[in-house]
């Protein structure tokens, strides 16, 4: 890179790589010794570079960059949502392509559902430009699969009886793909009758769905069956069918899997450390950014165990996750998975236990507060790292600070006995505990590294890429 380094651009080229590195699962660096080759002609065509990842890159995963999601948002409260799933379906790598009902376009506006998906969503059969464009035959056909999210009672209905009188009832119509439905309504309207007789028939079609849930409706004083699932849960249910039929479009790439023939091992989220039969002491981790390097590793062919403390997040695709509530039972899990070439310890482990097993429920009487006595327990990065056999080629710790972060990081790599520590800032302003987005620093024996702010998907793949190298050597 010579002299030249990010450090010393401007904020605005800073601000506009670190998207570019973010959406593409490349480093800063990386992108710009891509545009200096794209400059340098080096590659004479520039849209197919930038398509191809660079070598040893974390790209998304190579079956999703290829896979093209038709969703249909029909109108329903529920609309408001899938702006959501296209977020999650696009970090994920997967091309959304959006048609919209005429009562979608009353919940969320083609604005900003076009500015989130990249590209303007279909809103009209007859709309001249659209079906000179692409047609309503081709949308329904150039995709992987088509997603109706929300799916109201009246888009069941119609696509039951095999209407075609708008733009998604004829999409729906046409194709010859699979159609996944996530019904949204209220749950009187989803308990009539009509809409159970027309669910059956959808599903005889051979129609698949995801939810709906129960509980509170965005209405006042309206509960029961007929939530929408939660974009996560839609995504599963997405990738669990693309999962199970990777050649539907014929046009997925060869998968990248720098990892195959790698077992690792993940643990995530937090424990919970029962103090009596129902209370328990318990941390802020949602687990997510564990969750997002366990889809990371298996996008990139790794066998992958997940251990996983209590969060409210589904099981990865392609992954086999252990549920466990305590520290004691992560670190068997843990041991039972091993062996393993790679461990990665992300969970935010409950330091303290009580002492002793409390089998009744404490009671608050007059003898005032109970006296809780705390015991330590076992550092399941530490007992694996430290271990003489079995130990796994690479351990990589996390490390959760509010201040001098590659610091404190730095002494726990030494104290813990692993090889890398992902440090992040958990303080108020860092805003990574449960969030979606993290800046984490690398620290390996060879030193700190910043990484850009970007999605704990981004930093899951930037992650397996280095392991990637780390294991195999510098792809050539
Ligand atoms: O000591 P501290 O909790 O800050 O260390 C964080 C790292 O150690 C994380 O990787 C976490 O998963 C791991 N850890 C563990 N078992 C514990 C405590 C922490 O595996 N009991």
């Amino acid at each position: 890179m010579g002299s030249l380094t990010v450090r010393n651009l401007s904020e605005e080229i800073k601000k506009r790589l670190r998207l570019r590195a973010a959406a593409s699962g490349r480093s800063m660096e990386e992108e710009v010794r891509l545009l200096l080759a794209e400059g340098a002609a080096d590659v004479p065509d520039r849209a197919q570079s930038r398509a191809r990842p660079a070598p040893g890159s974390a790209k998304p995963p190579a079956a999703a960059a290829a896979r093209q999601i038709l969703l249909i948002v029909s109108g329903g409260i529920a609309a408001y949502k899938s702006l959501d799933l296209i977020r999650r379906l696009r970090e994920r790598g997967y091309e959304v392509r959006v048609v919209m009902t005429k009562a979608a376009q009353e919940f969320v506006t083609p604005l900003s559902v076009g500015a989130i998906a990249g590209e303007k969503p279909f809103t009209d059969l007859f709309d001249q430009h659209s079906e000179f464009d692409v047609g309503h035959i081709r949308l329904a056909r150039d995709n992987d699969l088509i997603v109706v999210a929300p799916a109201t009672a009246d888009i069941m209905a119609r696509m039951a009886n095999g209407h075609a009188d708008d733009l998604a009832a004829a999409v729906l119509l046409a194709t010859n793909k699979k159609i996944l439905l996530a019904p949204a309504m209220n749950p009187a309207m989803w308990s009539n009758k009509a809409t159970q007789r027309n669910l059956k028939t959808l599903i005889a079609d051979g129609v698949l769905t995801v939810g709906p849930n129960a509980g509170e409706m965005a209405e006042s004083g309206e509960a029961g069956s007929g939530r929408m699932a939660e974009p996560l849960e839609i995504v599963a249910a997405i990738e669990k069918y693309l999962a199970d039929h990777p050649s539907v479009a014929g046009t997925a790439e060869p998968a990248h899997t720098p990892l195959a023939g790698k077992h690792i091992v993940i643990t995530a989220g937090p424990t919970h450390e029962p103090i009596d039969p129902v209370r328990y002491i318990a941390n802020r981790s949602s687990g997510k950014q564990g969750y997002a390097i366990a889809r990371a590793a298996a996008d990139a062919g790794a066998k992958v165990t997940l251990v996983s403390g209590p969060v409210a997040l589904p099981d990865p695709p392609g992954v086999k996750t252990v549920r466990v509530q305590t520290a004691r039972d992560m670190l068997v899990a843990v041991q039972a998975a091993l062996p393993a070439s790679v461990g990665i310890f992300a969970a935010a482990v409950a330091d303290w236990r009580t002492a002793g097993d409390v089998v009744q429920k404490l009671k608050k009487d007059a003898s005032g507060p109970p006296r809780l006595e705390l015991v330590e327990n076992p550092d399941i990065l530490a007992f694996i790292a430290k271990l003489k056999t079995r130990r796994p080629q690479l351990v990589i710790g996390f490390a959760a600070e509010t201040e001098k972060v590659v610091e404190h990081a730095k002494a726990k790599l030494k104290r813990k006995g692993c090889d890398w520590i992902v440090a992040n800032d958990v303080s108020a302003e860092g805003g990574a505990m449960g969030g979606d987005d993290n800046a984490v620093h690398l620290i390996t024996a060879g030193g700190a590294e910043s990484w850009p702010s970007q999605s704990k998907d981004g930093v899951a793949r930037q992650l397996v890429a280095r392991i990637a190298v780390a294991l195999n050597g510098a792809p050539r």
